[in-house]
């Protein structure tokens, strides 16, 4: 059941999705390096990130005043902002729209923090339908030795501390995760994900991403997609 509208725009949006440390950032990164590579207007926006509710957010964490239902109803706010302010137009003006985490981040985060289903997908039943959503599949310990070799302390909301699951802030942000992977999991059929065996080199996953790219839009790309101008070579 996805009750999403369906892109009626020349743009076209992609979106990635995944746990923590499943490596989303890099291969997104990776891949709108390529599509800009070829003139392509392509835009960016990343989960959580609207000035609109930075704030608010900011200083509701530092006081870990969050319930699950306000922490849901706060990103589905800086969604609903980022949607119809940046992703809308982007989709409108033509480009291509490469987003870092989408409505499945809140389906699967918030029901992993108890809200219901049904409740948090009518919160987003507004969205654009991502014309390719892709899912990178890693088990749960590869993210967090991923996630735990290269970076400093886990955050408290990130952890799920919030949800009393463990006093050790790692195995809380293991059971968290682990439920969140249940999640996603149970939503990718449903969903139409892309599945990316997430275990696979830097390299092999951004070489599939592309392969699917090509084989779904790539005549979109070619033919709707905004381009930049030629540069003018100042110098001749
Ligand atoms: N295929 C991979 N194999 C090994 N390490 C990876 C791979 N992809 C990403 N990483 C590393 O794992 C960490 C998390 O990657 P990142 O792209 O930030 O994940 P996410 O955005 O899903 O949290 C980074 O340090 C990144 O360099
Ligand atoms: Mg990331």
């Amino acid at each position: 059941m996805s009750r999403f509208a369906p892109n009626r725009y020349r743009g076209k949006l992609i979106i990635v999705e995944g746990i923590d440390g499943s490596g989303k950032s890099t291969q997104l990164s990776l891949l709108s390096q390529w599509l800009r590579s070829q003139r392509l207007a392509v835009s960016f926006s990343e989960w959580n990130s609207s000035d609109m509710v930075k704030g608010t957010t900011r200083r509701g964490k530092k006081k870990q005043m969050f319930t699950p239902t306000t922490f849901s109803l706060i990103h589905a706010t800086d969604f609903a902002d980022r949607h119809e302010r940046y992703i809308l137009p982007m989709l409108k003006a033509g480009a291509v729209v490469c987003a870092d985490r989408y409505a499945y981040t809140a389906f699967a985060r918030d029901v992993a923090r108890g809200v219901s289903r049904a409740w948090v997908r009518n919160l987003y039943s507004m969205a654009i339908k991502p014309n390719l959503a892709f899912y990178f599949r890693v088990p749960l310990d590869v993210a967090l030795d991923r996630i735990l070799g290269g970076r400093a302390a886990l955050k408290y909301y990130e952890a799920g501390m919030d949800l009393d699951l463990s006093q050790n802030i790692v195995e809380s942000f293991r059971i968290f995760q682990s439920r969140i992977l249940e999640e996603y999991e149970a939503m990718s059929g449903e969903m139409g994900f892309h599945v990316i065996d997430a275990t696979q080199s830097i390299e092999t996953q951004q070489q599939q991403m592309r392969q699917i790219v090509m084989d779904r839009i790539g005549a979109a790309l070619e033919n709707d997609i905004l381009r930049s101008p030629l540069e003018i070579d100042r110098a001749g």
